[in-house]
This record gives C-alpha cells, structure tokens and sequence, in this order.
C-alpha cells in the first residue's frame, strides 16, 4: 500500500517536472528570439546617463524605437565600456549602444548598424587656456576615455605611450580630472562637451574645434560579427528616419533639427 502512494507521488513529481521543464522551455524560446542584451557606459550625457537605475538618454530613446520598430525585445545594461566591448565581441551581449564610432578598425571584429548620429573629437580646455588647436596639446596633460576615438586622436597629437596621456574607463572620469586639474585638457566627443559645458557653469570650461585635425565620426549599434539582427536594425533605423520618430527623439536631446540625408547618405 504503502509503495503504489510512493510510486504515484513519484509520478505525481515528474509529471510536474517535466510539465516546468517545457515551460521553462517555452519561455526562453519565445516566438524564436530571447531578449537581447545590450551594453552601454551610462556615463556619456546627453547620449547615456544614469537617472536612479534607470538609462536614459538620447541612445537610450532612439534604442527603444529601433528595438520596437524591429519587434526585438531587449534589456539595456551599464555594463562600463571595455566589457561592453569585449561582451559583443564574445557574444555574451547582443549588441551595444554607447554613441559608439564606426571605425574600420572596429569594424574587422565587429558589425555596425547603419550611421544614427554624426560626430566629432573637440577639446576641452579650462577658460584662459592658451590652446588654439589640437597641436597645441603636445607637451600637456591630457585626459581620454581609455579605448575610445578621444584616445585614439590624442594618441596621435601627444604621442602613443606619452606620458602625458592619462587614461580613465569613463566618459565622465575625463571630465571630472580637467575639473579636478589633474589633466589640463580632454579630447572626448563634441556633443559630448557641449552638453557638459552647458550644464556645468561653474565648471568654466571652452571647447576648442579642430577640423583639421579630428575627422568625422559616426555613431552605429555595435553588433558581434555577423549578427543575425542587423538586417531588422537597420531596417528599423531606416523606418524611424523617415517616419519622424528619428527627429522627435533628437528635438529633446538637443537644439535644432538632424540632417537625416546627410546621415542616410553616409557608409562610413
Ligand atoms: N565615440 C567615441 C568612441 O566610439 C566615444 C564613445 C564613448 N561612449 C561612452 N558611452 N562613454 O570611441
């Protein structure tokens, strides 16, 4: 008696087991796509920032258009920059959004979306400082975010392993030594250093521009080698662009209107 209670609770459990178990299987294959992580350095205002726990942020509104847009669900994670890079590259993030440049050099372990925004390096200076270009920066300290076009640009003007360059794993830590004095300049993006300059008075910093000396950037979503979601991305980028999303997103993010042909018409 005692044994056909046991062999039915037996049987009992396992029905529920295996009942979880296809559960659990359906929920993690959805309609055929999980959600996507991605990676951002929420440190990178007005394109990234923390508010509570939240990300928001130009990238962070024009993500979730895309991502709606493309039917892809997906979280946005602060993972800090180089893991964000190296967790596309290993494919343990499905793509990341951190006003990231296209470059050719990232391009040979990475895929991009098509081009979201049009940038450029700019220097920041305190007020009084007597640079005038980005030639003038040799021989000063001079900070960057560690892995980033900044860092590249200014690797090139003060020199590869100078001394002088002091490196920091954000965006705001860059900011923070020119506040701090512990670097005299900080090449970083130049919406960027507006919107700090703008939003931090007191900081009296200026921006000194140099086309001569820091080419065009454009942003993209960062995605491991052939990503399967690029297609629906720059599909959905496209549909944005031209259906008035893209320019909704930007007007509260910054002054002006974008010039959504110019950036259509760029393969960088
Ligand atoms: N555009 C530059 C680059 O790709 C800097 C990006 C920094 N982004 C950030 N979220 N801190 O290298």
């Amino acid at each position: 008696m005692k044994s056909v209670k046991k062999l039915m609770a037996a049987a009992g459990l396992i029905s529920i087991l295996l009942l979880s178990a296809c559960i659990s299987n359906e929920e993690s294959s959805g309609s055929g796509e999980g959600k996507l992580t991605i990676g951002t350095e929420a440190t990178f205002a007005p394109f990234e920032l923390m508010e509570g726990d939240k990300i928001v942020g130009f990238d962070a509104d024009l993500l979730d258009a895309i991502m709606k847009e493309a039917g892809l669900d997906y979280e946005y994670k602060n993972t800090g920059w180089d893991p964000m890079l190296v967790g596309v590259e290993d494919e343990t993030l499905q793509a990341g959004m951190a006003g990231i440049t296209i470059t050719d050099e990232r391009k040979e372990s990475y895929d991009f979306s098509a081009p979201y925004f049009e940038a450029t390096q700019v220097i920041a200076v305190p007020e009084g400082s007597d640079i005038q270009s980005a030639e003038d920066l040799s021989g000063l300290k001079v900070g960057v975010q560690n892995g980033t076009t900044g860092d590249e640009a200014a690797q090139k003007l003060v020199g590869k392993n100078s001394s002088d360059l002091s490196k920091y794993d954000s965006s705001a830590a860059t900011m923070m030594a020119l506040q701090n004095g512990d670097v005299e300049a900080v090449v970083t993006d130049i919406a960027v250093a507006q919107h700090y300059v703008k939003n931090n008075p007191d900081a009296n910093l200026t921006l000194i521009e140099d086309e001569d000396n820091f080419e065009k950037e454009y942003y993209g979503v960062l995605l491991p080698k052939d990503s399967e979601h690029k297609e629906k991305i720059d599909e959905a980028i496209q549909t944005i662009m031209e259906n008035g999303t893209y320019e909704e997103i930007y007007q509260e993010w910054f002054e002006g209107t974008p010039d959504i042909e110019a950036l259509e018409s760029t393969q960088p």
